[in-house]
């Protein structure tokens, strides 16, 4: 691997403990202003501090967030589609790499959609992405999307997903967690993150994930809605932070709600 390349990934991904917890705020590229991240400044600022890499696209971080971030970005790249429109799967590349390197990005995001009808034109675009990224040492983050298919998230789909973006050359991916979740850890060979997903019933249910997932062998969270729609959402992440890096248990980080 390649300096760049190294000191990107280890800037993503801490060397002392090999864990992440990255703030998600790049929704609002298909779900336009969802709820409590209207005005992505507001939302995003109290939460940096506590931020290993803030993963968003390039108008939410040009218009929202100030330019001396000592904290390195993903850069959602993918896109074209959104909530209202005819597919959700239908996404390209909407962001070139040359943008990214002036964004000064350390990574970038593509999501993936296997088993849709754009399962050819998103792994395709994924190789490119790759293709061309590596010759900046930029590393690639794939995202295993569903859509609006949430049941699709077991252990099956998504251990085909995550090894499928991983043999097309993603450095790292981002999927959900399920039941059974070791076997998709097992079978894919790079850093795995995983996503909250739509806001769980309470609080201490997304810290029993955030939990079970680095115990599962995920390096961490690519997080948002579980974060940001919470009461607390400062609290929330303090407490996810606990559960990544010092190990803590539910339990140990739930007092820092
Ligand atoms: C969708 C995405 C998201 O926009 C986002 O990053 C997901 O984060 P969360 O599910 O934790 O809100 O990648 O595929």
């Amino acid at each position: 691997m390649d300096w760049g390349m190294k000191n990107r990934m280890s800037r993503l991904i801490k060397p002392e403990d090999g864990r992440a917890v990255w703030l998600a705020v790049d929704h609002g590229y298909f779900l336009g202003p969802l709820s409590k991240l209207e005005e992505p400044a507001q939302t995003i600022k109290p939460l940096l501090p506590y931020t290993d890499a803030l993963m968003l696209t390039r108008g939410v971080l040009r218009n929202c967030v100030d330019a001396g971030l000592d904290i390195p970005v993903i850069l959602r790249v993918s896109g074209g589609n959104s909530i209202v429109g005819p597919a959700l799967s239908n996404e390209a590349i909407q962001t070139s790499v040359e943008e990214a390197i002036r964004l000064n990005a350390s990574a970038v995001a593509f999501s993936i959609y296997i088993g849709t009808e754009h399962e050819h034109q998103t792994l395709i675009a994924l190789g490119n992405l790759v293709s061309e990224a590596e010759r900046y040492g930029i590393p690639v983050l794939a995202v295993t999307a569903v859509g609006k298919e949430l049941q699709k998230r077991d252990a099956r789909y998504l251990g085909l997903c995550c090894r499928i973006a991983a043999e097309l050359g993603a450095r790292m991916v981002k999927t959900y967690y399920c039941e059974d979740f070791e076997r998709v850890v097992k079978s894919c060979p790079v850093p795995l993150v995983v996503a909250g997903g739509p806001k769980l019933k309470t609080k201490m249910d997304a810290l029993r994930l955030a939990h079970a997932a680095v115990n599962e062998g995920a390096r961490g969270v690519d997080m948002g809605r579980n974060i940001w729609q919470a009461d607390n959402a400062v609290g929330v992440i303090k407490a996810i932070r606990k559960i990544v890096h010092d190990n803590a248990s539910v339990k140990e980080a739930a007092k820092l709600l």
